[in-house]
């Protein structure tokens, strides 16, 4: 029985339960998350109870939910996660990596990387995707630059990349796979953006029918799942064994299941595969591709098309930076980005986002195109990415928690980093712990006073 069908049986008939949570389902909630939340969502909060599964070790309805999660997906093992990609990211790491395994890194990774460099002790090798200046984002890996560095490095064991961008740029992964399984690396997908893909291919190609080995993906960010569930999946034909990857997972994630969120994980993918749900997907589709084709008729906006995923829609106004873009919508039309850079904006849309939503963006673009907008400074005021070769000294893992103090920026040439510095955007990591400062990284963060190093 699946989780939903339990959860709906168990109702019926519940027990007297002498056990954990102890709002008893409900039956103590404090005042005002009742009056924010209502007591439903503690109605459902279980524990291991008897007929309830072990969420470390599962045999029971997680295990069958998952099972059929897996088939849905065509994996070989597919995880549900209640701590986000973050924690599928980092159980993957843990998972296949051990202390002093090279592993190559795209820059343009989440921060769960870090995390998960510290944790496993591997070393990263880096790889810096393509900066497009015009729109102000990272964009692919370049294969031979990829082929290259595999060829020179022969005991890289995994490459951790981002598909699609946050941006919503779209690697060909089926290249990328074939590439790694050339040299015996084990391809790990962060497609924390991309969960809607597998229920409508033509948005998008999922990265484990390409050839991933691990893919995880958040459902929270577009697939209208409560934050944080997200799944992990590893390929059917992949050496990687599910075993390993959950005790990696089960170092990291709570023993205690939240039901709330496990079943409506069942329900998202159920909903989603279902004729229903993609329905809802095309229907989404429609309404943007709709709203993308009126933007571009619209006087000095320009919309973004490059293989790309067309529920992240990134703008800009010309002769207007995405900053002040970004602040000219949120304060004049309270609308706000999911992100800036210096020369666009993103808005992310996802399975909730209705046509009328989509239609006030419109509305508020047709009324800034028409205005005649005077605050252009676009190139000095804002930054650009970095580009610079990132020169690790020490892995992650081998400095964590060493002793380091805070100087002077301008002191700090040659000094190793003890800080993880992302700047958001463009949200590529500019400096990782143990990396070496350099007088690029001096200048490019001149507005920072101080900076933490080894000491
Ligand atoms: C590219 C990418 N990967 C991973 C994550 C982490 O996802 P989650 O919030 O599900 O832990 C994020 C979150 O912003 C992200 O943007």
């Amino acid at each position: 029985m699946s989780i939903i069908n339990f959860i709906e049986n168990y109702r019926k008939n519940p027990r007297t339960l002498f056990t954990t949570p102890s709002h008893g389902q409900g039956d103590f909630v404090f005042p005002k998350s009742l009056k924010l939340l209502g007591s439903k969502i503690f109605q459902s909060d279980y524990s291991e109870y008897d007929g309830f599964d072990n969420f470390l070790n599962p045999t029971g309805i997680i295990k069958i939910t998952q099972d059929k999660a897996a088939e849905i997906y065509n994996a070989k093992s597919t995880l549900f996660l209640v701590n986000g990609s973050t924690s599928g990211i980092i159980a993957a790491m843990l998972g296949v990596l051990e202390r002093r395994d090279k592993v190559l890194i795209a820059r343009n990774c989440h921060k769960s990387v870090y995390n998960g460099l510290v944790l496993s002790g591997a070393v990263p090798i880096w790889i810096m995707p393509e900066y497009n200046k015009e729109w102000g984002i990272y964009e692919n890996i370049r294969l031979d630059t990829l082929e290259e560095v595999f060829s020179k490095n022969r005991d890289i064991k995994a490459f951790i990349m981002t598909n699609p961008t946050y941006e919503g740029v779209m690697s060909d992964i089926y290249r990328i796979s074939d590439i790694c399984k050339k040299y015996g690396v084990i391809l790990i997908v962060d497609e924390a953006h991309g969960a809607l893909w597998n229920f409508y291919k033509a948005m998008g190609t999922p990265s484990l029918l390409q050839g991933a080995d691990i893919v995880v993906q958040s459902l929270h960010k577009t697939a209208g799942a409560l934050a944080p569930s997200a799944l992990l999946h590893i390929n059917r034909e992949s050496s990687v064994n599910p075993k390993r990857i959950k005790e990696a997972l089960n170092l990291i994630t709570t023993t205690s299941p939240s039901y709330p969120l496990l079943l409506n994980i069942e329900e998202c993918i159920n909903y989603l595969g279902s004729n229903k749900g993609k329905r809802k997907i095309y229907e989404l589709l429609k309404n943007v591709s709709r709203l993308l084709r009126t933007l571009r008729t619209i006087p000095n906006i320009q919309v973004y098309s490059y293989n790309n995923d067309i529920t992240k829609i990134l703008i800009k106004l010309v002769n207007v930076s995405g900053f002040e873009f970004s602040d000219i919508l949120f304060y004049k039309h309270n609308i706000e980005c999911e992100l800036a850079n210096s020369q666009s904006v993103l808005l992310l849309t996802g399975i909730g986002t209705t046509n009328s939503k989509l239609k006030k963006l419109e509305k508020a673009l047709f009324e800034i195109s028409s205005e005649n907008i005077k605050i252009i400074n676009k190139n000095n005021s804002q930054k650009q990415g970095l580009v610079v070769e990132p020169r690790v000294r020490y892995a992650p893992s081998a400095i964590w928690g060493k002793p380091s103090k805070e100087i002077e920026l301008k002191y700090a040439l040659a000094r190793v980093s003890m800080e993880l510095i992302t700047d958001y955007p463009p949200g590529i990591p500019v400096l990782f712990p143990g990396e070496v400062i350099k007088k690029e990284h001096i200048q490019y963060l001149k507005d920072r006073q101080k900076i933490k190093v080894l000491i």
